[in-house]
């Protein structure tokens, strides 16, 4: 099934040109070198630059790249791959940042069948996924308003991401279409936050918000806890692709920065729930 944008500006289909989308109210949308479409209209954007800064994303990518999270990667592609249709479907991954997650799934799979759409608020980061050169639709826009039409997709990923309940169940299938939610466990980056917080208050994930629903049920949850160990070259990179580069001092910044590598465990949740 072809899969097309909607225009943020009337609703209608966007086709490409491979320069250009344009609707048939002849709206038009430039198409990036790096092959993205920003569809977030200027009056919906609530600061110049939504989303994560651009030190967190880049940061985020150097980190990823490294393979400190292959355990969640390698999880995320088994349960797409054991999934009915394996990777003939189409799959959406909201808030997909620099498209770590996408292009680990894209290379497990020989499948022509397979179609991959990534959305960001963040321009810096999908700029950065389209660099990844995986075959993705990709555009930059909100969680909270997804340019695609209704029943397009099979599967839906988030990663430690926002996402809208409404939205997730516009967009999918009403056949056997799937959720995986990502989000942290109560000791993810302890051997990190122990250095910043005396005490530290368990992350919630952002699973409630499909909890809450009754269209959705959950059928399953994975728990990936880990132990890793950072070098000295990484530590800052994963200082910064967290909150917590941001919140505190520079003398605890100095402190960690200092070690000569760093333990932590990691420890997420991956919750798979299903539309009903
Ligand atoms: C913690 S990062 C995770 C990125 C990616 N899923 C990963 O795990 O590498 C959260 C992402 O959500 C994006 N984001 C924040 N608010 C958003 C919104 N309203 N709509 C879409 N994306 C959003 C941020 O720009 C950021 O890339
Ligand atoms: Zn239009």
């Amino acid at each position: 099934m072809s899969l097309y944008f909607k225009c943020p500006s009337c609703s209608k289909a966007l086709i490409s040109n491979g320069k250009t989308y344009r609707c048939e109210n002849n709206h038009t949308y430039d198409q990036a070198k790096e092959g993205y479409v920003n569809l977030l209209l200027a009056q919906h954007k609530k600061s110049k630059n939504p989303g994560d800064n651009d030190e967190m994303i880049k940061s985020r990518q150097a980190f990823l790249n490294k393979g400190y999270y292959t355990s969640l990667s390698s999880t995320i592609v088994k349960i797409i791959s054991s999934m009915d249709k394996g990777f003939n479907q189409n799959i959406l991954d909201i808030g997909c940042g620099e498209g770590y997650y996408m292009h680990e799934i894209r290379k497990a799979s020989s499948s022509k069948n397979l179609s991959l759409s990534g959305i960001d608020i963040s321009k810096t980061a999908v700029k950065l996924a389209g660099k990844r050169k995986m075959d993705t639709l990709l555009s930059v826009s909100s969680a909270y308003d997804l340019p695609f039409f209704s029943n397009s997709f099979d599967t839906i990923v988030s990663v430690f991401s926002p996402v809208s309940a409404s939205e997730i169940g516009r967009l999918l299938k009403s056949e056997n279409s799937k959720i995986i939610m990502v989000g942290p466990a109560e000791e993810h980056l302890s051997g990190l936050t122990k250095h910043i917080y005396n005490e530290v208050l368990p992350h919630k994930g952002n699973y409630s918000v499909l909890d809450d629903e009754e269209s959705f049920v959950l059928e399953e949850q994975i728990e990936i806890k880990k132990e890793i160990t950072v070098k000295k070259e990484d530590i800052l990179d994963l200082l910064r692709m967290t909150p917590y580069y941001w919140q505190t001092t520079v003398e605890i910044k100095e402190k960690i920065l200092a070690l000569e590598e760093l333990k932590t465990t990691i420890h997420f949740y991956v919750r798979v729930y299903k539309k009903l």
